[in-house]
């Protein structure tokens, strides 16, 4: 497999900021990132620590009126969203190389996701990064996924490619984002805009330059035997295979709301659809979904998250972090 080192590396200066997280990051250095990003963009070394200096103090001012709602996040995140393409001709290109803000990837992202597109954007990460082997330390999360769309179980994601590439087109502007970090922040976005955990993603990862081996992600016929093989070998344990499968409460697979990450996929198991008589609920869920309740181990942890929703947002937001991690290669600053 070949890597592609990314043209850019962040500077260890507080404009970087290595993880993102979907709300209010503690660091400062990523907002400060991206206002410093404007004022260096109005061309002015100075310009860019007068704003350092507001935002200590706006900062300040927020911590004694109390957190800003999600609403002045959301239309602050929005605004410079938009503002993105007008602020990049006026970048110089030796700036764009010292900051990798994290901030910049997830407005990108939100530009373009909407609730609808959410669960294509999510298993798009499966996808991705579901091709990883522990023996050969082949697959993982690289971004391989824009050659493999026209494998048979990759049907449909190319539309959620789409959808990722027009926000990668605004971030490249500014800083170039690989598709590997792309994809799991953007994974991480759907879930919490459905309503699910905040999931904070490490960034750095560098895109293969070709497609993984085939043959590695679970056919939708595996018994539960089979999928508990298949996972251990990516390194997953089975809570984590079951917690992780729970992504499946959004979508299209009948799992209530297709919208709503919560734990109705875990209720909805245990009510055995497969066994319905009516067509309708005999419809919900793939086969590797009933499979699940045929096993004990499996079937203890569908109880687990079925009961307690606060676990299963826990656990599946550790999966997660662990599956977009899996088979990276990082970048080094
Ligand atoms: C356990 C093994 C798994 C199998 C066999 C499997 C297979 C599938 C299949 C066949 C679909 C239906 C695609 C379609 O409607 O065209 C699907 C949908 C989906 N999968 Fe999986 N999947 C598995 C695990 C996962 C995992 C681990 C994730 C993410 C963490 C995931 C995320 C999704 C999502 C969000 C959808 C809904 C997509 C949509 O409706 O647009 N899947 N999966």
């Amino acid at each position: 497999m070949e890597l592609t080192n990314i043209p850019y590396i962040a500077s260890s200066s507080s404009s970087s900021c290595f993880y993102y997280s979907y709300s209010g990051c503690a660091c400062r250095g990523r907002r400060d990132g991206k206002l410093a990003i404007k004022a260096s963009a109005a061309g002015s070394k100075h310009a860019a620590d007068s704003v350092r200096s507001q935002l200590f103090e706006q900062e300040t001012e927020d911590s004694l009126s109390g957190p800003r709602s999600s609403w002045h996040i959301r239309r602050r995140d929005f605004a410079s969203a938009i503002l993105l393409p007008f602020l990049l001709p006026r970048i110089s290109i030796s700036i764009a190389a010292e900051i990798y803000d994290a901030s910049i990837i997830r407005s990108g992202v939100r530009s373009v996701l909407t609730k609808a597109k959410a669960a294509g954007v999510l298993r798009l990460v499966f996808h991705d990064a579901g091709t990883f082997e522990i023996g050969d330390k082949s697959g993982g999360m690289n971004g391989s996924i824009i050659y493999e769309v026209d494998r048979p179980e990759n049907t449909g994601l190319n539309r959620s490619i789409k959808i990722l590439r027009k926000a990668k087109e605004g971030i490249d502007n500014v800083q170039k984002v690989s598709w590997a970090d792309l994809i799991a922040v953007a994974g991480a976005e759907a879930v919490a805009l459905c309503g699910g955990p905040e999931i904070p993603v490490r960034l750095g990862r560098l895109d293969s330059s070709t497609a993984d081996p085939t043959g590695k992600l679970p056919e939708e016929t595996l018994d539960a035997t089979s999928l508990k093989t298949l996972f251990s070998k990516k390194g997953f344990s089975v809570q984590e295979m079951v917690v992780l499968s729970g992504a499946h409460t959004i979508g299209g697979k009948g799992f209530g709301s297709p919208i709503v990450f919560d734990n109705t996929y875990f209720k909805v198991l245990l009510e055995k659809p497969q066994t319905s008589s009516t067509d309708m609920a005999a419809m919900v869920g793939l086969r590797t979904d009933w499979a699940l309740t045929e096993d004990d181990e499996c079937l203890r942890w569908i109880r687990v998250y079925a009961e307690d929703q606060a676990r299963f947002f826990d656990d599946f937001r550790d999966a997660y972090i662990k599956l977009v991690d899996s088979g990276a290669s990082w970048r080094t600053a």
